[in-house]
């Protein structure tokens, strides 16, 4: 059998990532993402502007799986059902502001859903119906060259998805730091000629989103109104 390999990290309200299970760098130091596909996740972290410590990091299995093929932990007398179980017990101590999960195995035990090429990018529920979850390519796939990221011109774009993914889930947990506790919430919807063209949202004095409604240049175009 191989070694236990343990989540680390920051806890409580931060961002979770999920990865699959540990790999042969992983089971010989013991923690999680520290063999080349950790240093790619610190590369993607560092993209977004959040270095590891930042963020709690744990696999839904904690073993290394035989010939590291997760449809083998069976031969440990291990069920994908009994490591999502001990996953979310993780994940309900912690109570992230967003889930990052790395790959389908991950993005399936945190949310349930199939496919990651389908929900990358998307911020979706976990399956405790409250948890918000940000599924993303296995960052693992750029350096195999297969499955998810699929080599190539493949990995271009693959990097490129992931890139963003993270991003997202960076600013995701953030802005929920950051507003947790807010009660009030501002909105001023702008007009023009009667027509919304946009609608700002605050929950600070100093910070809002903008989000536009119309494209005002086109309808200038198209109308000669504005
Ligand atoms: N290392 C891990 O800890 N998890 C993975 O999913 C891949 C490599």
């Amino acid at each position: 059998m191989s070694n236990y390999v343990p989540g680390e990290g920051r806890g409580e309200n931060g961002l979770v990532l999920v990865g699959e299970a540990p790999g042969a760098h992983e089971d010989r130091i013991g923690r999680p993402f520290v063999g080349p596909s950790g240093d790619l996740l610190d590369e993607f972290l560092a993209e977004a502007g959040i270095h590891r410590s930042e963020v709690y990091i744990t696999n839904v299995v904690k073993y290394q799986p035989p010939m590291n093929d997760i449809k083998k932990i069976g031969m440990m007398g291990l069920s994908l059902e009994e490591c999502e179980k001990e996953l979310w017990t993780e994940i309900n101590a912690i109570k992230p502001n967003c889930i990052l999960a790395l790959g389908n195995t991950a993005l399936k035990a945190v949310s349930g859903k199939d496919g990651i090429q389908k929900w990358r990018g998307s911020v979706i529920l976990g399956k405790d119906a409250k948890t918000k979850v940000i599924g993303t390519i296995h960052p693992a796939a750029l350096l195999h060259g297969e499955g998810e990221g699929s080599g190539g011109a493949m990995n271009f774009s693959a990097r490129v998805y992931i890139q963003h993914d993270f991003k997202r889930a960076v600013s995701l947990g953030r802005f929920f730091e950051f507003y947790q506790g807010h009660q009030t919430l501002s909105v001023d919807i702008e007009v023009i000629r009667a027509i919304p063209v946009c609608i700002g949202l605050a929950f600070h004095p100093n910070h809002g989103v903008s989000v536009p409604l119309l494209d005002v240049f086109s309808l200038q175009n198209k109308t000669g109104i504005v």
